[in-house]
């Protein structure tokens, strides 16, 4: 993929180098960007996240790990504020989200949900360019800046020769890249990614998460939840891992990711060895029964 090099609209980006691969920490003295104070999110009657207090370290790759249906979406939809909680809140830079404009949230974070709806009839130019809405204003509709954001989305996530295409005509794994090609375009320093590798064949994933890895050293903030452990462990800086809507385990992947902590969250039984290529933990599942001798 061509490498993200964003568009020039005034503002600074990756102002702070040093990203702190490895650590639960943001650069020092740097305040989390985003924090869940005491959340507790619910459908109807049905409470999904219990009173989780969860700190975005500054400039981390967060990653969320768990089982199907645990509350990872969840949780991102309330960090987003396309969620209210039940109780308790989020805080963006500080401030209570909530009490904090629409647009002004729109240009510090951006959300990648996990099944956006597509527009009817939309092609993928204007899909992306309504990543730009937060930018546009009654006096200053559209402007170049806006124009080079969506030209370098859709560079940075191949997307460009499919332009005047209708969204609704492609694939899956185009669809996603398109839908991230928007989030990427918003320009903004948060950016909230639902399972972002989802649809993609693994050559499409392992790109996506190599321009996501260039967006976490640029500067950017980013929280992904992934399904992949491997992924996961590979490119978080913080992981942190979900069962029943509670925080069990938070920190570098290196120690999150254990045979235990896998047991106990997935519930399946798993080596943890060496990832050969980045040497983080790699979680290899054994097979149930007796193993086959040796020859
Ligand atoms: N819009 C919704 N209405 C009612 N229940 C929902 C809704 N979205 C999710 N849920 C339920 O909340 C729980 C957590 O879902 P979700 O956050 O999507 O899990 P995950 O992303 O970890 O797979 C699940 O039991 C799911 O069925
Ligand atoms: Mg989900």
């Amino acid at each position: 993929m061509t490498r993200w090099t964003g568009a020039t609209n005034g503002t600074t980006r990756g102002a702070t180098t040093g990203t702190t691969t490895g650590t639960a920490t943001g650069p020092a003295g740097r305040a989390a960007p985003l924090v869940a104070e005491r959340l507790t999110l619910a459908y109807d009657d049905r409470v999904v996240v219990h009173d989780l207090t969860l700190e975005v370290p500054a400039g981390s790759f967060t990653v969320v790990i768990g089982p199907n249906g645990c509350g990872k979406s969840t949780l991102l939809r309330a960090l987003a504020r396309t969620l209210r909680p039940r109780d308790g809140h989020v805080l963006l830079h500080g401030r209570p989200i909530a009490e904090q404009r629409p647009k002004e949230v729109a240009r510090r974070l951006a959300l990648l949900p996990q099944s956006p709806v597509t527009p009817e009839a939309i092609t993928v130019a204007d899909l992306v360019a309504r990543g730009r809405y937060p930018h546009q204003r009654v006096l200053r509709p559209w402007s170049t800046a806006d124009a080079a954001a969506v030209g370098a989305a859709m560079a940075a996530t191949e997307v460009a020769d499919l332009a005047e295409r209708p969204v609704a005509e492609l694939s899956g794994g185009q669809r996603q890249r398109v839908w991230l090609a928007m989030a990427l375009a918003q320009e903004t320093d948060l950016l909230l990614l639902d399972e972002p590798t989802t649809y993609l064949d693994i050559a499409h994933a392992v790109e996506v998460m190599e321009l996501l890895a260039r967006l976490h050293e640029e500067g950017r903030t980013l929280v992904a939840v992934l399904h992949d452990l491997n992924q996961a462990a590979r490119y978080a800086t913080h992981l942190v891992a979900l069962r029943d809507g509670r925080v069990v385990a938070q920190g570098p992947p290196a120690e999150v990711v254990t045979e235990a902590l896998v047991e106990d969250v997935f519930g399946l039984p798993c080596r943890v060895v060496p990832d050969p290529e980045t040497g983080t933990p790699l979680v290899v599942p054994r097979r149930p029964g007796p193993r086959p001798a040796a020859v």
